[in-house]
Order: C-alpha cells, then structure tokens, then sequence
C-alpha cells in the first residue's frame, strides 16, 4: 500500500482530529475540544523523511510517524499546525522550550533530538520536533479501550511517569501538561508496562532555575487541559512543578475510578470546580477511606502549600504504598487553623462570659 498516498486520502477525505485543550493565542483565550476535520494535506519535511503514518494530533500539531531515509531509522515527527505558527510568540516559545526539553534524557521520557522547518501546503513554514517514536498506546487509547487497571498495575505506572516527571522538573522543567494522552505505554522483554512521558513542547521552563524561558511575553501562553488543570493555572496564577503534582493526581483519580475528578463538556464549570469543590471519595472498591484515597486526596488539594512540595518527597508516600506499607499523611494546615480559629472563637466566647457577662449575672 502507498502510505503516503492513502495518508493523503485520509487527509482530503476529511479525516477527524480531536483537541481539548486551552491556550491563548495573540492575546486571545482558545478552548478547542471535540473533533475538527483535519483538512490539511501532510506537510513536507524534506528529502530525508518519508512520512509513514499520521499518529495523531492535538491543539498544537500533527504527530506523524516518520522514516529517516539517510540513517533507515524511524522517529516521532510533531509539526506545529499552519493557525498556531502565525503566532511569533508561540513560535519562540516553542523552539525555545523545544530545546530545553532536548537536554533531558531519562528511560521514562520520550528523548527530543532536535527541531526543524517543514513546509505546509501553502509553503508555510511550519516548526516541527523530531522526537523518538512510541510503539505503545497511549493512557487515553488504553482507558478508551476499556482496558483494565487494577491497583498494583496503577501504582506501578504512576511510579514511572513520577520518575519521568522527577528528572524534567530537576532540570527546572515543568510539564505542565500532565494528562493521559501525553502517557504512552510500552511493553518491556518481560511485557511488563514500560511508561513514556511524551509532550513537553509547550512545557514551560522554569524561569527560576533556567534562563531559557526569559524574555518570552505572555502571548501564545499555554494554559492547559482542563479536566487535568491546577487551580492556580485555572486562575492564572504562577505554577511550578506543584502544579504538575495536581495534574498527576487528577490522572491517579482518573485510572482508580474511571473519571478525572472534575469532568464534563463545560469547561468553565470544570475550571471552577477545580478551585472550589471537593473531589467525590474513591468507590468502594478503589479504595474509599484507604491511605491510597488520602495520598490521591493530598495530590488534589487546593493549595500548592497543602499538597507535596515535589514529585520526591511524593515518590517516597507512593514507593511505599506500591509496596504495601502504611503510609501517613497530615491533615490539612486549613483544617488546623479552622480548628484554632474555632478554639478562640469558644475562647474568646468564655473570656466575654466571665469578663463582662458572669459579673453583671452575678450583681444581678
Ligand atoms: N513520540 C510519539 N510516538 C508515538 N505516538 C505519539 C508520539 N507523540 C504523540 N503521539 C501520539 O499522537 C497523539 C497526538 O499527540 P498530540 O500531543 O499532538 O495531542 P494530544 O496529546 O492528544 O493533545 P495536546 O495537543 O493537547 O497535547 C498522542 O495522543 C499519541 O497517541
Ligand atoms: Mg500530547
């Protein structure tokens, strides 16, 4: 079969692509969900790659599974959609973080091995990211699927994309992204789930550890999925690697129970949700009232404060509960001070009784 040929047929004949992500593009906020036709033929990368498959697509490219013809090897190729790279900024940011993703390197991430210029069908110039190839599914495919995690097999996972997640933000690199379609699941020799964090090029860099990310304005500022975003990121708020914590525990909720914890078709609804109400308890059956749901809840909280302060201070908590030990985890500080605050209330209550009310009863 010519691939390429049926790619662009697929192409032309309509072919769905599906986003749920938002963003703000020249000083504008976009929400994109459901399917849009991807109209747009294949774009050309040059003469070294042939293009084999078209993998998927998002709100910021099309993946494409490629074949480098000098070296006979295959990779990931993810070019930037023709609407997003007419933004400059958005641009800059992603080459920029493009090249502060490339210096990561760790057997649960997907490597970046570098970026180039492809042409789209108006002989745009389109940036593209070469990046290694996954032969797995991704999180997303796989619960779509149906397929079935029980809690060994959950925690076993969430260990590696911590491990994954662990090395970026040691390298001041925040994901900030976290969702199970950028969580690929590979087997290894002894087919056991082998994780690939994929999609850090609209990670942010921290600007605190890293000067690549500098100078950037907020334009083209990616802003998040929101049934996986912070409720600092919800409200605009500065994030840090606490926020991709956030988004690792709505993917942990999502796998125990089936659902993020704040799901739906209004975004708007989701987002308030993540700054103002509590997640429902686990089933039953995942664990209602165990140290799981506790340890899941603690990644949930509001406040970046409340939760861990970093993935490894939460990888010893989730080491633990993979094997089995008990685990302990603090209330929250809030609850703490709700209680003092009620403690002086009563206090404050009984010093009135006795100052100024007990006497007045006792002359009367
Ligand atoms: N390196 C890769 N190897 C194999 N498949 C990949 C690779 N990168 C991405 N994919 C596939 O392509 C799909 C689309 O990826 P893409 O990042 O464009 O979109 P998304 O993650 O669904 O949404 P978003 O744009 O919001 O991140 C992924 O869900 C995954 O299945
Ligand atoms: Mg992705």
């Amino acid at each position: 079969m010519d691939v390429r040929a049926e790619l662009c047929r697929c192409s032309s004949s309509g072919r769905k692509g599906a986003v749920d992500t938002l963003y703000e593009r020249n000083r504008q906020t976009f929400y994109e969900t459901a399917e849009y036709e991807e109209s747009s033929e294949p774009p050309k990368l040059g003469d070294d790659f042939e293009i084999l498959e078209l993998l998927g697509s998002g709100a910021m490219g099309a993946v494409y599974h490629v074949k480098q013809i000098s070296s006979q090897e295959e990779f990931a190729v993810k070019v930037m959609r023709a609407e997003v790279s007419r933004d400059k900024q958005l641009v800059k940011r992603f080459k920029l973080e493009a090249k502060a993703v490339e210096s990561l390197d760790h057997p649960n991430l997907i490597p970046v091995f570098g970026q180039g210029k492809a042409r789209g069908p108006s002989d745009e110039e389109l940036p593209y990211l070469l990046m290694g190839l996954s032969r797995g599914d991704s999180l997303k495919a796989l619960l779509k699927k149906g397929e079935r995690f029980d809690k060994e097999r959950i925690l076993n996972v969430m260990v590696q994309v911590a491990e994954a997640l662990a090395h970026a933000h040691a390298n001041g690199i925040i994901h900030r992204d976290v969702k199970p379609s950028n969580i690929m699941i590979e087997k290894n020799e002894s087919e056991e789930d082998l994780v690939k964090v994929l999609d850090f090029s609209i990670a942010k860099v921290n600007p605190v550890e890293n000067r690549v990310g500098q100078g950037l304005t907020m334009t083209g500022e990616f802003l998040g999925t929101p049934a996986y975003m912070s409720p600092e990121s919800c409200l605009g708020r500065a994030v840090d690697e606490r926020s991709d914590l956030y988004s690792f525990g709505c993917v942990f909720y999502e796998l125990l129970t089936g659902a993020p914890p704040f799901a739906g078709h209004n975004p708007v609804q989701i987002i308030v949700d993540h700054i103002n109400s509590t997640p429902a308890p686990l089933p039953l059956d995942r664990g209602k009232g165990s140290d799981l749901e506790k340890f899941v809840m603690k990644l949930l909280r509001k406040e970046p404060s409340e939760r861990y302060q970093s993935i490894e201070e939460m990888l010893v908590d989730l080491k633990a509960l993979r094997e089995g030990r008990k685990i302990k985890i603090e209330g929250m500080k809030r609850r703490i001070d709700e209680k003092r605050e009620a403690l002086m209330a009563v206090g404050v209550v009984f010093l009135t009784f006795c100052l100024v009310l007990a006497p007045r009863s006792l002359s009367i």
